[in-house]
Formats: structure tokens, sequence, C-alpha cells
């Protein structure tokens, strides 16, 4: 017995990146605040898979699929030989470990595009050409958790079989894949990657890794220092999603003594009813004449919650009643429960005052955004 290669660098590398892209989507798929993260690794998680499809063909021995194709039968076989403590060693992938390798690679596949389809969906941010509406995206977001909390049994499964297999060898297993080696034998094959498919998948991820540098990178990057897109000269501007339908008249008239809120905020109904009550809006006398009156609620009625395609305002009129005309967009379910875990203190703070003063936390409440990387708790 001496020491063999049996993982290869990439393999490794590919092994340790998948396990911290899983790590950190799962600690950032709390909170939407973390969105921008979340993604990012779900791409690399993508990426990963997609480059060990390729080595499963081009790996060195003991990564190419080839060398570990057990049947699934085989798989439980083994697991029963493990919990009776007498399974054989395997110097590569053992039968029930093969198994989960296979089931992480379609698993992981499946959170990806599920991933991708509740972005495009949910939050309208499109990747690959991809728009689907929100409610699609919600179905998506369904499957995309499911899939997620499955993976992680499956990852569950693997750690303890890597330690009940490391008990019963006398060998750390996790070790060898940080250093590649393992006690083999001397005719055992050794793991020797294709020279030439290691060089192009190489130059391949150089080429991605500027890519995503110089056109994909450079937008969260802005988003997550709070810049807005290609203004990296312009701090504290934040970043504002998809631009929204907009109108001078509008922004001029009911942007004086509070932000324009956007006419996406609220149904149709509650505008019609806001601009019948004109005169006595909130304790002030709008004294609008009666053409402005006009042209202001078409464009207000044209672009409310029900036409449009943001998740704020999918998500604010699906929590009204069909009774409910609320006139204030803070009176709204969804809004109420999206704001209630705010400390009271915080809306008395001399920046905040009143809730209804959206600019004081999101940054892209004039634009009527309301993007969660735009989000910036007054301190
Ligand atoms: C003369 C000043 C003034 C103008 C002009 C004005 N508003 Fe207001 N608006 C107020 C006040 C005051 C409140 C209450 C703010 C608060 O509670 O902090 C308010 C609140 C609102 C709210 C409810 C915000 C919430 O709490 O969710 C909406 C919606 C609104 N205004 C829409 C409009 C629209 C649409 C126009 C233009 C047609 C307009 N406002 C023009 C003074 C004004
Ligand atoms: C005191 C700070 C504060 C003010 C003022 C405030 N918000 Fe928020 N808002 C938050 C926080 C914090 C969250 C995130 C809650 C979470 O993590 O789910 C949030 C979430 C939201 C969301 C959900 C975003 C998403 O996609 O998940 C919307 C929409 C929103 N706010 C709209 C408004 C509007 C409209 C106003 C003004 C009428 C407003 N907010 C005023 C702090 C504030």
């Amino acid at each position: 017995m001496k020491p063999v290669l049996v993982w290869d660098i990439p393999t490794r590398l590919f092994h340790w990146l998948m396990a911290a892209s899983f790590l950190g989507a799962w600690l950032s798929s709390e909170s939407d605040q973390w969105l921008s993260a979340h993604a990012f690794c779900g791409y690399l998680l993508l990426g990963l898979i997609g480059f060990r499809l390729i080595w499963g063909f081009a790996g060195g021995y003991y990564a190419r699929f080839s060398s570990f194709l057990h049947s699934p039968l085989s798989g439980l076989a083994y697991v029963r030989q493990m919990v009776a403590g007498k399974a054989k060693r395997y110097i590569g992938h053992n039968p029930a470990g093969s198994q989960a390798i296979f089931l992480l690679l379609i698993l992981g596949l499946a959170v990806t595009v599920t991933g991708i389809f509740t972005l495009s969906g949910e939050e309208q941010q499109a990747s690959f050409g991809i728009r689907l509406s929100v409610s699609l995206g919600r179905m998506f977001k369904e499957g995309h958790e499911a899939v997620a909390g499955l993976m992680l049994l499956v990852v569950v499964g693997h750690i303890a079989g890597v330690a009940v297999e490391s008990y019963l060898h006398k060998e750390n297993l996790a070790r060898s894949m940080i250093t590649g080696l393992k006690a083999a034998s001397v005719d055992e094959p050794i793991s020797r990657p294709y020279r030439l498919v290691s060089l192009i998948l190489a130059l391949a991820v150089v080429a991605f890794g500027i890519w995503w540098f110089f056109y994909a990178l450079h937008q969260p990057i802005e988003k997550a220092l709070g810049l807005q897109e290609g203004a990296i000269s312009k701090p504290n501007v934040a970043f504002v999603g998809e631009k929204l339908a907009d109108n001078a008249r509008w922004r001029e008239e009911c942007g004086s003594c509070h932000i324009a809120f956007h006419p996406n905020l609220l149904p149709e109904r509650s505008w019609r009813k806001l601009m019948a009550g004109q005169e006595h809006h909130f304790g002030a006398d709008l004294g609008l004449d009666a053409p402005t009156n006009q042209a202001l609620l078409t464009f207000l009625v044209t672009n409310a919650a029900e036409r449009s395609n943001r998740e704020a305002a999918f998500k604010i009129n699906r929590s009204l009643k069909p009774e409910a005309t609320p006139l204030r967009i803070t009176e709204t379910p969804y809004w109420i429960k999206k704001h209630r875990e705010i400390p009271e203190a915080d809306w008395r703070l001399p920046s905040v005052k009143s809730r209804a003063n959206c600019g004081a936390c999101h940054q892209d409440a004039e634009a009527g955004t309301f993007e969660d990387g735009a989000m910036q708790m007054p301190r």
C-alpha cells in the first residue's frame, strides 16, 4: 500500500466549491435582502455542475462516471453492509456514494433551473431572456424550495456516509478530498485527466471569468455597493430596477408634499376613490381642476396594481379583500405584513417620522421599484 492520487485537482476544487455554493445559498435564502448573494451562489452551482458533467467523461480515472456506474440497488445493499459494519473498501466512489453524486447533480440542476424561473417570475429579474408572470414565478418557487429540501437531505446522507466510512476503514475521507491522496495497492489505476480537455476547460473558465466580471458581475457589485447602474462615480445612489411608467404631471402634482407614490402600489378602485376625494386628502385640499384631476387619474388607473408585473404590486393587490378600498398603501395587508417586524422606535426616527416616508428606507422609492437590494434601514 502507498499513497495514490485518486482525486485530481479539478475534482477537488469542484467538490469544495459546490459545497460552498450550496451552503452559501442556504444561508442567504432566509431574507430577500441577500437575494443577490443567493442568486450568485445559484449561478456558481449551475456552472460547477456544467463543469462536472464534462469532467465525468474527461477527468481522471476516479472522476469519470464510467468508474462509478453503480445501480441504485447496489447502493442500498452497500448502505446495509455499512450498517452491519462490513462494507468493502473502495478506492474511488463506493456504490452508495455514487448514488449521492448522481442525485446531487440532478437535484442541483433542478434547483438552479427552478431558481432562475423564480427570479424571472417573482422578481422580474430575467436571466437568459426568460420572462414569466409573477404567479408562474411563485409556482416555480414552491418547486425550488422542495428540491432544495431534498438536496439538503442527500447532503446530510452523504456527510453521514463519509463519517461512517471513515470510521469503518480507519481513514479520513474528508482529508483525501483535500489532499487527493488515498492509500492503495500498486496495481490500482492512477488518476490521469485528459490533458487537452483540461487545457480547453481551464481556458473556458478563464474566459468565462473575464466575461462574468465585465458583463455580469459589475451589476451585482454596483448593487451591493448601492450604486446606480454604470455609475460607480455616484456613491449612495440606490440600485433601481426595471424602469416603470412615468409621467411629468403626476410627479409635479403628487410629488410635492411626499414622494410620488407609484400607481402600481394601489389598485384602480383606490385611486378612483382617492382622486374623487381630492379636497379632503389626508387633511389637505389638493385643489386640482377637473382636467388635471382627470389626466392624473388616467395615469394612476392605467398603471394600477392589477396591471403591473411587479412583485410588490402583485402581492399588494392579492392581499386585499375585494370589498376593501384602502386609501393608504400603508393600510394594505401586504404592506403591514412586510413592515410588522420594524420596531416602533424606528418609525419615530427623525429621518423617518411617517410610515408614508418610504424613501427613508427604500432608496428606490421615487422610482417605485422597491427592489430588495435598494433597502437601507436608517440608523
Ligand atoms: C398638499 C400636499 C399633498 C399633495 C399635493 C398630495 N398629497 Fe398625498 N398625502 C398628503 C398627506 C399630508 C398625506 C398623509 C401622509 C402621512 O400620513 O404621513 C398623504 C398621503 C397620501 C397617500 C397615502 C400614503 C400611505 O400612507 O400609504 C397616498 C396614496 C397619496 N397621498 C397619494 C397622493 C396622490 C396620488 C397625489 C396627487 C394627486 C397626492 N397624494 C398629492 C399630502 C399631499
Ligand atoms: C422604516 C423603514 C421603512 C419605511 C419607512 C418603509 N419601508 Fe418598506 N420595507 C422596509 C423593510 C425593512 C422591508 C423588508 C422586510 C423584509 O425583509 O421582508 C420592507 C419591505 C418592503 C416591500 C417588500 C419588498 C420585497 O420585494 O420584498 C415593499 C413593497 C415596501 N417595503 C414598500 C414600502 C412602501 C410603499 C413604503 C412607503 C409607503 C415603505 N415600504 C416604507 C422598511 C421600510
